[in-house]
């Protein structure tokens, strides 16, 4: 087994960069609606109460940045060619998956800025600093924010099994080079 050497996407293979934003991306999405789901959970009482809301919002905007980043690398590189075997529904039906993922997340984290900004305090990094923003934009816009943000999150993440079942069959079953190619291996043949 041998792995790829070019940080750009090549006409065959992602590169080195797109890899590294889809994992790093990958585990901050998954991790954020875990942590999500937990911290709505917690009471005053609990250790975790104050730190797991400013843990989400950082690392949120975190993503948000990364994924304005891959944006305009996947808008400036290569899209590797899909595996052979695939027919046009596939094909279509998967790229249809991706940029409906992109869509989601960006819905997701602007309506996670949407709460945050609500407050009027801006959002808070830890003790760091504060970045400040405009409260309201809309009326109630803290729960109808707060409702989408839950909403969206689901269906993304609904999504994202969709779609790892769908890497996991293209390798067991159809034996191709998909899941290969974005864990940066060189070409199965
Ligand atoms: C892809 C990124 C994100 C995912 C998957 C995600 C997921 C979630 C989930 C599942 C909840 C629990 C909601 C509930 O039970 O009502 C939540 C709550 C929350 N998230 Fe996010 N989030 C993301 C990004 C962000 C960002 C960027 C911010 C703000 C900077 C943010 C701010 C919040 C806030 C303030 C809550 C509490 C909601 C409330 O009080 O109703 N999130 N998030
Ligand atoms: C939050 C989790 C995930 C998100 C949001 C996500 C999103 C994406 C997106 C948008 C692409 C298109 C390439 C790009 O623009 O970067 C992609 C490609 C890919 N992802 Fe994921 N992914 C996630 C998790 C996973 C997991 C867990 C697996 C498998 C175990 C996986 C396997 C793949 C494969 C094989 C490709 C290449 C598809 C192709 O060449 O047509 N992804 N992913």
């Amino acid at each position: 087994m041998s792995f790829i050497k070019h940080y750009k996407n090549t006409k065959i293979q992602f590169g080195w960069i797109s890899i590294f934003l889809h994992w790093i991306l990958a585990i901050a999405i998954i991790g954020l609606f875990a942590l999500g789901l937990y911290m709505m959970e917690l009471s005053y009482y609990d250790s975790f109460y104050t730190l797991a809301p400013q843990l989400h919002e950082a690392i949120g905007l975190l993503v948000a940045a990364l994924m304005l980043f891959r944006l305009l690398w996947k808008i400036i590189n290569l899209a590797p060619k899909p595996a052979k075997g695939n027919s046009k529904l596939v094909n279509t039906a998967s790229s249809a998956a991706h940029h409906l993922m992109y869509l989601l997340i960006f819905v997701v984290l602007i309506a996670g800025l949407l709460i945050s900004f609500a407050g009027g305090q801006g959002i808070k990094i830890f003790d760091w600093f504060v970045i400040p923003g405009p409260a309201e934009f809309f009326y109630n816009q803290a729960t109808t924010a707060g409702e989408i943000h839950l909403l969206v999150a689901y269906a993304l993440i609904a999504l994202v099994v969709l779609h790892t079942l769908a890497a996991f069959k293209h390798h067991i079953f159809d034996k191709d080079n998909t899941l290969n190619n974005i864990l940066g291996i060189e070409e199965r043949k």
